[in-house]
């Protein structure tokens, strides 16, 4: 058999994004000791394209702000879907974890008092957006980062893991290989906190790296805990278009948020047309109240003016820009414009430096001189491992799950910002249920040499056959979730979508590659594959499932909002033999107390 290396740690944490970071931090504080595994190098993560802020009622610029309002926001544009609970928890904890980032060194702009400016961004009532101009994610992970090896915590770079081990029902530990040069290496643990990220790689066209292959979604689901939501998937409006080799690129939702107005080839400033008659009051009625607001903005005044309806909530925007495209007015590359050349361009090189920087040297672009052409990219997946509020617990003792890869948080739909803040909030939380977990536990679980031999053999499978090529498996696979599970979506498609991946599941086990372990990126993506496929399922059997519209799962069959028993399930899906499992579980019921938030909006 291959040799491995062999470490133990009592937490192990897979995934070195926010949420893996905040988590190991939380493990090292508690006393324990915890090995961090990134699949890529220590600072490279999606963490960094949420660009324009972490949200957090701290009401810095808007007093009127506090935690049941962004509570209520997060509901809401979650269309009432989310775990009540794990809503709640983010907006009461997210203001502590941005102060302890502060504390922690994390450099915010400022008020003209000196405290931590905030901007607006869609579907927050309040101007809530922590900010480090358009790089706070950067600076969040730079801040983490600086924490966690200051605590000393050991760090494994460009590590997959491939394979989580169980002593009986309890996890005992993983299994993977270094990057570079094929060596496997085994982690024994008592808890493992999955803090993988997201599955943009399923699309073609997305804001994600290629990190994002659905690697603790596909791990979870192996060790028999169960994915919810899957069918949530936000494409943000706001990608890059053109040139083709950026494509998907994101353009932070920072420009709308600094007043940046979407227009199409007509010239026409389309967003009025697709507010929701239910969300109408809140914005602007006409271009000169549009103006109002974002002068006041830029002069820190307040005003009665409401928001530009550019800053409607993402699963709209992006529904906007993409019918706008389909009956023909979308920009030359299939976008539409966003315009923030008309303000000073000295501002909004201040505001948005790294958008200034992104389309001066990807597309040759000023947008202090005119406007960017952007459309939806795939950004994130609302769905994930179901997990227990408070812990982070999944249903698999020992294993753990936060940040997108968890479900539950956000509902049918994110609202921009609230990624960061969840981060740090569940990252703690996962850290905290891991730790405490561990220490009951007491002594190491006990890992089978066989699985190890297993893992082994199935990582090596694909050297010793003969098959197709993981690269144009992948393709057909972006090519399906385009086609069959897109922005909008219909049963005759998906149904034709399902059947597709079924033949694709048995392309991936037989996928093929030439050379050996070194450098070799091919055989990493036979492994991606495996993940990738048990996402896409799930999103396509999900979707198929919800005859309904809601947040982010748009259908053309169903355009309407269901009020019955829609409103009130989660999609699940589990692994049963060799079959997924769907099934629909009811949601956690809000009590009373929170629910008189919502009623005053009744009235
Ligand atoms: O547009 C953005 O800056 C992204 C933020 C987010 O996804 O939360």
């Amino acid at each position: 058999m291959a040799t491995y290396e062999t470490h133990e740690h009592d937490v192990i944490v897979i995934g070195a994004g926010g949420a893996g970071l905040r988590a190991a931090i939380e493990v090292s504080a508690m006393g324990l000791n915890v090995g961090l595994i990134c699949k890529s190098l220590l600072g490279k993560a999606h963490t960094v394209m949420a660009e324009g802020g972490v949200a957090a009622a701290l009401a810095n610029v808007d007093p009127q702000d506090g935690w049941e309002t962004h509570f209520k926001d997060t509901m809401n544009g979650g269309k009432l879907l989310n775990n009540w609970r794990m809503a709640q928890l983010h907006a009461q904890e997210a203001p502590d974890r941005v102060r302890e980032l502060e504390r922690w060194g994390a450099v915010f702009d400022r008020t003209k008092d000196g405290r931590i400016l905030q901007r607006a961004f869609g579907g927050h009532k309040w101007k809530r957006l922590c900010h480090v101009g358009d790089r706070t994610g950067l600076e969040m992970i730079r801040t983490l980062q600086d924490q966690g090896v200051h605590q000393g915590i050991t760090v494994y770079m460009e590590c997959t893991i491939s394979k989580l081990f169980k002593d009986g029902d309890k996890i005992s530990g993983a299994f993977g290989y270094y990057r570079e040069d094929g060596r496997y290496v085994l982690f024994k643990a008592k808890a493992v906190v999955l803090a993988t990220g997201g599955v943009g790689k399923i699309y073609s066209v997305t804001s994600n790296s290629w990190e994002y292959t659905s690697d603790g979604q596909g791990l979870a689901y192996e060790a028999g805990a169960d994915l919810i939501d899957m069918e949530f998937v936000q494409f943000h409006p706001t990608g890059m278009v053109w040139p083709p080799g950026v494509r998907g690129i994101l353009v932070t939702e920072g420009v709308r948020g600094e007043g940046g107005i979407l227009r199409n080839s007509k010239g026409e400033r389309f967003m009025w047309k697709y507010l929701p008659e239910s969300t109408k009051d809140g914005f602007a009625a006409d271009e000169a109240e549009a103006k109002e607001w974002v002068e006041a903005a830029i002069a820190g005044k307040r005003t009665e003016a409401r928001r530009p309806p550019e800053l409607s909530t993402r699963d709209n925007v992006a529904r906007a820009i993409y019918i706008e495209n389909k009956e023909g007015r979308g920009s030359p590359h299939g976008g539409v414009f966003l315009d923030i050349s008309y303000q000073d361009p000295e501002r909004v090189k201040k505001k948005l430096p790294s958008m200034y920087h992104q389309f001066k040297e990807l597309a040759d672009v000023d947008i202090t001189a005119g406007p960017m052409e952007v459309g939806p990219t795939c950004h994130y997946i609302m769905g994930g491992i179901r997990v227990e509020a408070d812990t982070a617990a999944t249903r698999v003792p020992g294993l753990f799950a936060a940040g997108e890869c968890a479900g539950g948080m956000h509902g049918a739909n994110r609202l921009g910002g609230n990624s960061l803040s969840d981060l740090i909030v569940f990252g703690r939380r996962a850290g905290a249920g891991a730790s405490d977990y561990a220490k009951q536990l007491g002594g190491f679980p006990s890992i089978n040499e066989k699985d190890i031999e297993a893992a082994i053999e199935e990582l090596e499978a694909p050297f010793h056959r003969e098959g197709p090529n993981p690269y144009d498996v992948a393709k057909q696979m972006n090519n399906i979730m385009d086609a069959h599970v897109g922005i909008f979506r219909e049963a005759k498609e998906m149904e034709i979508g399902i059947e597709k991946l079924q033949e694709l599941k048995k392309d991936i086990a037989k996928v093929a590659v030439k050379g050996d372990k070194r450098f070799n990126p091919g055989w990493h993506l036979c492994r991606d594959l495996k993940n990738m496929i048990v996402s896409a399922e799930a999103i396509a059997r999900s979707a198929n499932s919800r005859p309904e519209s809601r947040g982010a799962h748009s259908r053309l069959d169903f355009p309407d909002t269901d009020k019955g028993k829609w409103a009130t399930v989660n999609t699940a899906v589990s692994k049963d033999g060799d079959q997924m499992k769907l099934e629909h579980t009811p949601l956690p019921a809000m009590p009373e107390d929170l629910k008189k938030l919502f009623e005053a909006d009744k009235k």
